[in-house]
């Protein structure tokens, strides 16, 4: 994965707990490179893993709630760094349906190494969207929060729900449903 990733997560938990309680928790996650991530640098996914688990045990949140925030924190660093992918969506159904086929083939251009998902979308009405989430890298709880904030960035309410996809952990069928 890509170490901006790691950098913000790193950056996430030190607003959360503090740069020196940060230092601790990174020294116990028996991390190969001992924490010393920099963004232009590649990870293994299980790196990011070990972080969310040490950053559990010192906080006392789940590694599922830790994974949505940190989803929320992703969602805003994107707004700021890649605005005009913002920019030409009516609103969040629109953005959410352009990440697989738009905003993803743009990262991928730029960074031929990066470790995508796979997203499947379907309107089921106008104001409900199915949103099928497929990587092998155990991140749903990470997509729930990007895709929570994302709702919040178009200043619009929706119900989010959850239907795994049988024999994929990795796997989820997001239900976004809007108030109509
Ligand atoms: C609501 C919108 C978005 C959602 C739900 C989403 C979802 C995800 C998820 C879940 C991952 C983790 C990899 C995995 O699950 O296998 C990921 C990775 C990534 N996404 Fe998106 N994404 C969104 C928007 C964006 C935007 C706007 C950008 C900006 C360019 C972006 C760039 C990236 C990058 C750089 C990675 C990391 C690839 C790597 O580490 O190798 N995404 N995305």
């Amino acid at each position: 994965m890509k170490g901006t990733i790691f950098v913000e997560l790193i950056k996430m938990a030190e607003e959360a707990f503090g740069e020196d309680a940060v230092d601790d928790m990174l020294d116990r996650a028996n991390l190969e490179n001992g924490g010393a991530f920099t963004a232009v640098g590649n990870y293994p996914c299980s790196e990011l893993v070990k972080i969310v688990e040490a950053a559990s045990a010192q906080s006392g949140l789940s590694g599922d709630v830790l994974q949505r925030k940190f989803g929320h924190w992703m969602l805003a660093h994107f707004v700021v760094h890649y605005p005009e992918f913002f920019a030409d969506k009516k609103n969040a159904f629109a953005m959410l349906e352009a990440i697989d086929g738009e905003i993803h083939v743009e990262v991928r251009k730029l960074y031929p190494d990066a470790e995508l998902p796979k997203f499947e979308t379907e309107r089921v009405t106008a104001d409900h969207l199915d949103m099928t989430y497929s990587s092998p890298r155990p991140l749903v709880d990470f997509c729930h929060g990007m895709i929570e904030a994302c709702v919040d960035q178009f200043d619009e309410k929706a119900d989010i729900s959850r239907c795994p996809v049988h024999a994929d952990p990795n796997s989820t069928t997001f239900q976004i449903k809007r108030p109509s």
